[in-house]
């Protein structure tokens, strides 16, 4: 069957497990969303249960876990597929511990993005879409976070964390992802010293001359 320009079967890691259910504990948290929509619009339930279905599988989204949602939810297969090829923070295989996403859409870009995927990339010696022989990381590229205010930026999801990582530079980049790999703890936020967005050097008011 066409999807697009490219097979549904290459969108699916071709390792794919033959079965997926919640757990006891996620089926009553799944219900729990579910009971948030109105009768008749349950099927609005469909992206946090594919992000719950994705933390339970180890941080990736296989097929079966799709189809055991489209089941829950009463919807087709397919609408259910749709959604998960569209967003980026379904991954569709298996990702490392630390899933490095760096922002490289134009605030972050014309605030030095290339640098920071650069430093990513030298330091973690994979290029974007890969992940390192010792399974910790892997490192992609995505659209914009949100957090333009402090550009560059980068978003590092573990299996139960997303932290976002702001003002990089390519030193402070690889001191994150250093720390990272030893279990260290990482402020999260601007790296910069700043607190939040407020402005990155004093203000002067209009009569300070
Ligand atoms: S452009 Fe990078 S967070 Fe918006």
């Amino acid at each position: 069957m066409g999807f697009g320009r490219t097979s549904m079967k290459a969108l699916f890691n071709p390792q794919q497990p033959a079965a997926f259910a919640f757990t006891k504990e996620n089926l009553a948290k799944a219900e729990a969303v579910i009971k948030k929509y109105p009768e008749g619009f349950q099927q609005s339930a469909v992206m946090p249960l594919l992000h719950l279905a994705q933390q339970q599988n180890d941080n990736w989204l296989p097929r079966a876990a799709m189809d055991y949602v489209a089941e829950m939810l009463g919807m087709a297969r397919v609408r259910v597929y749709e959604v998960a090829t569209f967003y980026t923070m379904y991954n569709l295989a298996p990702v490392g511990t630390y899933h490095v996403q760096v922002c490289t859409t134009t605030p972050c870009w014309l605030r030095g993005s290339d640098k920071i995927v650069e430093a990513c990339e030298d330091h973690l010696g994979v290029k974007l879409g890969e992940t390192t022989a010792d399974g910790k990381f892997t490192l992609c590229e995505v659209e914009c976070l949100g957090a333009c205010v402090n550009a560059p930026m980068m978003q590092v999801d573990t299996k139960s964390s997303s932290t976002y990582y702001e003002d990089l530079t390519p030193e402070n980049t690889k001191k994150i992802l250093t720390d990272l790999a030893v279990g260290k703890e990482v402020k999260a936020g601007p790296q910069s010293g700043r607190h939040t967005s407020e402005p990155a050097a004093p203000v002067k008011a209009a009569n300070d001359g």
